[in-house]
């Protein structure tokens, strides 16, 4: 079977990355037909999964796709495919158009002829999510079929008026929230992140969709720098669990005390119990 890391041994081998803590070690690579991303992945073939997707974008839109490497490795590790705006150390500013050419290329790279003709990707089961700027990024995905779910690290709308435009960062007036069709769980970081009020705000405001929120009061950073991300990096891996691979099981730690046993404050969620088979509003 090819395998698009095979044989690439001694460029991880330079990386000081760990490859996980799930089930499947993982690493990142990339390719030359997408060349301004990073994709994280299981380093062997897995045998019993296929593996869903998370698109995700970086803090700060920073175009290094390595910059939450400890995080999306160890999801990976659990049998996703993540792929991050930016090569690896690559340098500059992202914007939402690197999602969707990943998720454009993703389409593509399940064909016959390409190199990941025979990785089990499960173009069916897709999340964008992304932490701060990111965060913002994913939002402007919310309208595409593709995207079945929503992750929403450190962030929430932001109308920065004409400042949007010179910081490069994508600025939405928060009322846009209206306009979100597709269930979203926000993982904030308390009150002293700058985007708790923001975040906090959406999803007051996110009507007629499966919604969850809760708070790793440590601040804007979160502990991706942590290994495996951290608290973030657990909650990150549950929640995919969940809303990806179908894994029921993981319900109960975000609706059943375990967040909170967890660490995580200020938890809430409605509607749930529609998560799974949620269509739209
Ligand atoms: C799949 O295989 C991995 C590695 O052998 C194992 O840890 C995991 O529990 C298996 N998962 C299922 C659902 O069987
Ligand atoms: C990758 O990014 C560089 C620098 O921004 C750009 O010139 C190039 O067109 C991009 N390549 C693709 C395939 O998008
Ligand atoms: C990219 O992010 C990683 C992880 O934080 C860091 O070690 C590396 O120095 C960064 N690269 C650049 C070019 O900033
Ligand atoms: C199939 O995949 C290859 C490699 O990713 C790509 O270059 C090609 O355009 C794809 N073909 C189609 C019909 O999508």
């Amino acid at each position: 079977m090819k395998w698009p890391l095979a044989g690439l041994t001694s460029i991880h081998a330079t990386l000081t990355l760990a490859a996980g803590n799930g089930p499947y070690d993982a690493a990142h690579t990339t390719d030359p037909t997408l060349p301004n991303h990073t994709l994280y992945l299981p380093k062997d073939p897995p045998r019993n999964t296929t593996l869903p997707i998370l698109i995700w974008g970086n803090g700060a839109c920073s175009a290094n796709g390595t910059l939450f490497g400890n995080m999306l490795t160890n999801i990976a590790s659990y049998g996703f495919l993540a792929i991050a705006s930016g090569a690896p150390n690559g340098h500059g500013t992202t914007t939402v158009q690197l999602m969707k050419d990943a998720l454009d290329w993703v389409e593509k790279a399940t064909n016959k002829t390409s190199r990941y003709a025979n990785v089990p990707i499960d173009t069916s089961s897709i999340a964008v999510a992304g932490q701060s700027c990111g965060g913002l990024e994913a939002y402007q995905m919310r309208d595409d079929e593709r995207v079945k779910y929503l992750g929403i690290f450190n962030s929430g709308f932001l109308d920065l008026g004409f400042f949007g435009e010179l910081l490069g960062m994508p600025s939405e007036d928060p009322v846009t929230i209206k306009g979100v069709k597709k269930p979203v769980f926000y993982f904030l970081g308390g009150e002293r992140d700058i985007a708790y009020k923001n975040g906090m705000a959406d999803y007051a405001a996110l009507t007629g969709v499966p919604k969850w929120v809760g708070n790793y009061p440590v601040g804007h950073m979160g502990t991706y720098a942590e290994p495996e991300g951290g608290a973030f990096g657990v909650a990150a891996v549950n929640w995919l669990k969940w809303v990806l691979k179908g894994d029921t099981s993981q319900e109960e730690w975000f609706v059943g005390g375990g967040a909170q046993e967890a660490g995580w404050e200020e938890v809430d969620s409605e509607g749930l119990e529609d998560l799974l088979t949620f269509s739209g509003p």
